[in-house]
């Protein structure tokens, strides 16, 4: 074999899943999830964002009263995906999710590239949703006529078109900063205190959604849902069907979360069970409490006064009767963001400690706690760049580079269930998915058509993405891998 062709088979070795057993078998980190608690986290990551202000956005905008629909769109999009990671999730119980399942299938380059997007999904997700608890926390401060300096609650950058960034004045997000600190330092004391928390603030997030939904329904006119498909302005995305689908790329968000689960799969206390209940769970509960609330959300007011940074706070405000909620709705927010931070610091930090182990990050990454059995120095790291990006950097960029980040994850594992169908039929499969072409495709087909409803400088932004990652890639991991030093050492 010459060298170029070894190469390039290096660059598509996989890896064995019997190694992935054997690593999990290892002691290191602590089975404490049962199933509650996994069903919790993945409610804990999905709630946030998405549905407390993107919503609005994407109704006022895109989609009108159709907005339901596209709820629906995204989570059959998601249930697909969330099927292929539960076979993934239940016959791989690793920490490394989507980037362990594509090394053991697709290969390492396609696995950094799928692990380079995870820190697109957890970590920079961790940063804008920060960025939005900053936001409600100044108005729960307004709330008790309290003000802190415009300078010290906002970024200093900001994004105009393109790639131009402006300096606006501001020193720093503080709050933002407060918030993921806040979280890491949880995350890092132990995985056991994390869920505890994360349980409690799902329990108070999930009631005040129910709320808004049981005392928002009596003030519904459905008249306000007529035409429930607004007519399209003429461009592509602006109501219509082309609307409805980009409403749903943009709502997206506020799936993004219950993948999380398959991260922890090593600390779950029986995740051939838990994994599959953990994430489609959470998935169908949240999917549900979507569709109540954008139908009540859009039955409240005309969907042109839900174009606000608050649009819960918005669809509330024509009703004096329900004046009471809105306190709760900010509290709701505040909650249900905190513990997507939390929820998405977990994640990443698990995966880093896979990477570092199958030599593609330093060792450092891979280190865990002698007590606390917590990955802690990727935790850490995880902590400190996220709150830098919170603080400083114009996240609404970042924050649609999650979606599509996420969804190029979503469509690799739903190709990898197939190619491992293929190549490892005779692997025990704890889940097994029921008509995995149709489910698999469904998976790429309803990913993709999201995946390509995002504007084009999204995906241009990828792109420089995903050179830096082959960059680093090139520099480091490529060098330092220990399946390629196995196999160098087996041929020599
Ligand atoms: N699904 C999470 C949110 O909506 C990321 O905030």
């Amino acid at each position: 074999m010459n060298n170029k062709g070894t190469t390039a088979r290096g660059l598509f070795a996989t890896k064995p899943i019997a190694d992935y057993h054997e690593e999990a078998a290892g002691k290191h980190l602590v089975r404490a999830l049962g199933i509650p608690s996994l069903i919790a986290f993945g409610i804990g990551g999905i709630i946030g964002t998405g549905i407390f202000v993107l919503t609005g956005l994407a109704a006022a905008q895109h989609a009108g009263p159709a907005i339901v629909i596209s709820f629906i769109i995204a989570g059959i999009g998601c249930m697909f995906a969330g099927l292929c990671y539960s076979e993934f999730a239940a016959m791989v119980p690793v920490a490394g999710s989507a980037y362990a399942y594509s090394y053991a299938t697709l290969g390492e380059i396609i696995a950094w590239f799928v692990g380079w997007n995870l820190v697109l999904e957890y970590m920079m997700a961790c940063s804008t949703v920060a960025v939005g608890w900053s936001r409600y926390f100044v108005k729960l401060l307004d709330v008790f006529h309290l003000h802190v300096r415009d300078s010290l609650t906002s970024a200093p950058f900001a994004a105009d078109t393109g790639f131009h960034v402006h300096i606006t004045g501001a020193i720093v997000n503080l709050p933002a900063v407060a918030i993921v600190a806040a979280a890491a330092a949880l995350c890092y004391k132990g995985i056991k205190e994390s869920a505890f928390v994360n349980t409690l603030i799902v329990a108070i997030k999930v009631s005040i959604v129910v709320a808004v939904i049981v005392f928002g329904a009596f003030y519904v006119d459905p008249s306000h849902w007529a035409p429930y498909i607004p007519q399209n302005t003429g461009t592509f995305g602006q109501f219509g069907w082309s609307g409805i689908w980009q409403a749903s790329a943009i709502i997206f968000f506020a799936y993004i979360g219950f993948d999380g689960v398959s991260t922890v799969a090593q600390e779950a206390k029986n995740p051939a069970r838990g994994m599959p209940i953990g994430m489609l769970g959470s998935l169908a509960i949240c999917t549900l409490l979507y569709i109540l609330m954008s139908s009540v959300m859009t039955g409240l007011v005309p969907f042109e006064q839900l174009n606000d940074a608050a649009p819960v706070v918005a669809a509330l405000q024509p009703h004096p009767q329900l004046a009471w909620l809105k306190f709760w709705v900010i509290v709701g927010a505040l909650a249900g963001l905190t513990s997507v931070i939390i929820t998405m610091i977990i994640p990443q930090a698990r995966i880093w400690l896979t990477m570092s182990r199958d030599g593609l990050l330093p060792k450092s990454f891979g280190a865990v706690h002698p007590r606390f059995r917590t990955p802690h120095v990727s935790t850490a790291i995880t902590g400190v760049l996220a709150a830098i990006f919170a603080g400083t950097l114009p996240i609404d960029i970042l924050g649609e580079l999650v979606s599509i980040g996420t969804l190029i994850a979503f469509i690799v594992v739903c190709i990898g269930v197939l190619v491992l169908r293929y190549t490892r039929p005779d692997l025990p499969r704890p889940f097994r998915v029921w008509g995995v072409w149709y489910i698999a495709l469904g998976g790429v087909l309803f990913c993709g058509m999201m995946a390509y409803s995002l504007p084009n400088e999204t995906w241009w932004r990828l792109l420089l993405w995903s050179a830096l990652g082959f960059a680093i890639y090139f520099f480091y991991g490529y060098r330092h891998s220990r399946l390629r030093h196995a196999a160098a050492a087996r041929h020599r």
